[in-house]
């Protein structure tokens, strides 16, 4: 098999539709389904994990990963990993106890299909079994490397990025914030893994700090016009299109920079962050021009 994920010069299309095939067949052999009594939680996380979706996370590891040759192996590893922790965050998000929300990728949510304790043990399952993937040896020769993605990852995923930002946006539904208080809110339930993603490909390359930091930049506005345009479309896209509900953000009185800023002030926001993340970009040079293409699709995207 070609080490090779695609040649440079590669549309954003054809590198999305190679990210969602890759990563999902890896997904698919790392949960395969044992012929034991505990087969459901693996049938849960499957039906979750391999879900139709955009598999973004994915594609800017995998981008990342190419801007320094990184091997395909590797970077595939890492793509599943932050894959399964999102899936995760996806089907604990859906819970009653949180959103409390029916329709996920256009298809009932965990939840639905199976139950929630079911649901609850799916997310546990998909959330550890990524530290597992980075811990493989697969993922990099250097231990040290596989230690710091961990390390990375976790810090994303926990009370100081994800989990912490979630906690945030259920106070948000009773409690007044402010906008600096709901971009950071963003930064954490959002941008922290997105950022993750982002910089993985430098941590498995050994990059320089000067280049680690680049991609820090165009990380940190794209996870916020990331979640922006993910709240623009709670309020302008239809189910159809998101495979989720709509409207759900104003139903359960939440703030987001929508309700705060209104929605022309949200998109020009989130097209000025977009211009900002592809600035930090320069260093690469027409390297990096999937990972802008990517950029201008996270504000244009309809799902
Ligand atoms: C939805 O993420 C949850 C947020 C962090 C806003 P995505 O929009 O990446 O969802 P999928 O993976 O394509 O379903
Ligand atoms: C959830 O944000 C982000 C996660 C960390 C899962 P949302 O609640 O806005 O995500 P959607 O709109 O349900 O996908
Ligand atoms: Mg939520
Ligand atoms: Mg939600
Ligand atoms: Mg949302």
């Amino acid at each position: 098999m070609s080490e090779i994920l695609w040649q440079s010069g590669v549309s954003l299309t054809e590198a999305s539709a190679r990210a969602i095939e890759l990563t999902d067949a890896l997904i698919g052999r790392l949960l395969e389904v044992p012929p034991d009594l505990e087969a459901r939680v693996y049938e849960a996380m499957r039906y979750s994990a391999l879900a139709p979706g955009k598999r973004l996370r994915p594609l800017l590891v995998l981008a990342g990963s190419t801007l320094f040759g990184v091997s395909r192996t590797s970077a595939l590893q890492v793509a599943a990993a932050i894959e399964m922790v999102h899936a995760y965050s996806l089907i604990h998000d859906d819970l009653p106890a949180m959103d409390n929300s029916d329709l996920r990728r256009g298809r009932a949510t965990c939840h639905k299909e199976f139950d929630e304790a079911t649901a609850i043990l799916a997310g546990d399952g998909l959330l550890t079994m990524a530290f597992e993937v980075l811990a493989q040896s697969d993922t990099h020769g250097d231990p040290n490397v596989r230690c710091e993605l961990v390390s990375a990852l976790a810090g994303a995923a926990g009370a100081a990025g994800m989990v912490g930002g979630q906690m945030i946006d259920l106070i948000a539904e009773t409690q007044t914030l402010d906008i600096g208080a709901i971009t950071r809110l963003q930064r954490m339930k959002t941008g922290a893994l997105i950022a993750f993603a982002c910089e993985a490909g430098a941590i498995l390359a050994k990059a320089t700090h000067e280049l680690r930091i680049a991609l820090r930049g165009y990380a940190h506005n794209l996870g916020l016009a990331f979640q922006i345009a993910d709240d623009l479309l709670d309020v302008e896209g239809s189910a159809e299109q998101t495979g989720k509900p709509v409207g759900a953000d104003a139903a359960a009185g939440k703030a987001t920079f929508v309700s705060i800023l209104g929605v022309e002030r949200a998109r020009d926001q989130a097209e000025l962050l977009i211009r900002q993340a592809i600035m930090h970009l320069d260093v690469f040079e027409e390297r990096a021009e999937l990972l802008r293409q990517v950029a201008r699709f996270v504000i244009t995207r309809s799902s």
